[in-house]
């Protein structure tokens, strides 16, 4: 099957050659094409051009071709969200009351709130009841336009429920057309019963979610809550080290709550990216230069829970690049809606459009390792991409916040 889209007011994002990520000043320039056509071809982008050089012969010999006419409408790569825990078991809008009455996140934790009340729910769901919930949110966020996501375990926090979690996302990943990327987060919470010994679950961590995650294939990364009233940089960097030697690349939540030194141990386990990042300062920013971690920015978490706002200015300034993702989950970020991050990247953290378009397209997709297959509207990528409404222009889709501007998606070439 291949579809054909004509008339495109302006197709967004297209790479001539593909790039890894884009990083510092070159985050508010965007490449676009006004007045174009998109080929997709076999669940790929088989080329693009403008109507002006249109040739419609180019698909006769296509025996099923689908044509859209995009008049007044534009296209875009879809999202990536490179960080979610959007396999739970239950949502948790009692606890948010206890926000609303101006609890602290630590508080809540502290009251075996949180992240443990999670991992309290969970064994009492079956793996179907996990599975099934976030089919369905997978398919809300498709709708909104993510083409792509990462998703972590991390609510199971021990060695049977982390497994269940995980085994959940590998189904996910076969019964769901989005791109999935699945992350071991046993290292999210202390356990109650691990609370007056915390290197003892660091070692359980190791000994034996580890290596029965990597076992079953699992996991392609490995995450680590390293944050103050969480996991030290020490436990960090064994739980990291341990990772590495079963080929888990590090991906770490980090300085969310303080200068915790996540963001110096992920530099130094070369991580894939490092999250949250709401205290970074100058020392952070020079670890991050030079390096291949992405700086990645949860304003969901940020906004949900009234925290200060990461410094994403000055890490552009420092010619850094950046990604935003939706951190979708039950305590911190119930909303997995990426349209929404791009317009909080403008309002909270006054990203350009363009910067924020860079963000939660190319750079998110190489905060999450598929950057080489999609993240962009280029030759051989995968035909991930959506439609919009009828829209006046692409800095309409920040500016135009709270509303669904997608019309149509494409996933793997086929319209959903
Ligand atoms: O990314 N910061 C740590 N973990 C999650 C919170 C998950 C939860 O509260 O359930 C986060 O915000
Ligand atoms: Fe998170």
């Amino acid at each position: 099957m291949s579809i054909l889209i004509i008339n495109i007011k302006e197709l967004i994002q297209i790479e001539e050659s593909p790039r890894n990520f884009v990083s510092g000043k070159e985050m508010s320039e965007l490449n676009t094409l006004k007045n174009s056509w998109l080929f997709i071809k076999n669940g790929l982008i088989h080329s693009f051009g403008s109507m002006d050089h249109y040739d419609s012969s180019m698909t006769d010999d296509e025996d099923e071709l689908i044509e859209l006419d995009a008049t007044g409408r534009m296209v875009f790569p879809c999202f990536c969200d490179s960080h979610t825990h959007l396999v739970y078991p239950a949502s948790r809008e009692i606890e948010y009351i206890d926000k609303i009455k101006g609890l602290s996140y630590e508080e809540i934790a502290k009251r075996g709130g949180g992240i443990l009340n999670s991992a309290k729910m969970i064994s009492e769901v079956s793996e179907d009841e996990l599975f099934e919930a976030a089919m369905l949110r997978l398919d809300e966020i498709m709708y909104l336009g993510t083409g792509a996501v990462e998703i972590k375990s991390g609510y199971g926090l021990t060695l049977e429920s982390e497994l269940k979690m995980l085994r959940v996302i590998k189904r996910l990943k076969e019964s769901h057309p989005l791109t999935i990327k699945s992350t071991f987060l046993g290292a999210h919470a202390i356990p109650p019963e691990f609370k007056a010994n915390q290197a003892e679950y660091v070692d359980l961590v190791i000994n034996e979610m580890i290596p029965m995650a990597a076992a079953e294939g699992l996991a392609d990364y490995i995450d680590v809550f390293c944050d103050k009233g969480f996991f030290t940089v020490e436990d960090t960097d064994r739980i990291l080290n341990a990772g590495m030697k079963y080929g888990l690349r590090a991906k770490i939540h980090a300085n969310e709550l303080d200068y915790s030194g996540g963001i110096q141990v992920g530099v130094k386990y070369n991580a894939l990216s490092v999250d949250h990042l709401e205290f970074t300062g100058k020392e952070e920013i020079e670890a991050l230069k030079g390096s291949e971690t992405m700086p990645t920015i949860l304003p969901g978490a940020a906004f949900f829970l009234g925290m200060i706002y990461a410094p994403i200015r000055e890490m552009i300034n420092a010619g850094l690049p950046v990604a935003l993702a939706s951190d979708f989950n039950p305590g911190s970020s119930p909303s997995g809606n990426m349209q929404f991050i791009l317009s909080m990247g403008s309002i909270a953290y006054k990203m350009l459009p363009e910067e924020g378009i860079h963000a939660c397209t190319i750079n998110s997709a190489y905060a999450m390792g598929v950057h080489e297959e999609l993240g962009s509207i280029a030759k051989g990528k995968k035909a991930n991409v959506f439609i919009t409404k009828e829209i006046p222009s692409y800095e309409y889709m920040p500016y135009y916040y709270g509303s669904n501007k997608v019309d149509k998606v494409i996933i793997n070439g086929e319209i959903k």
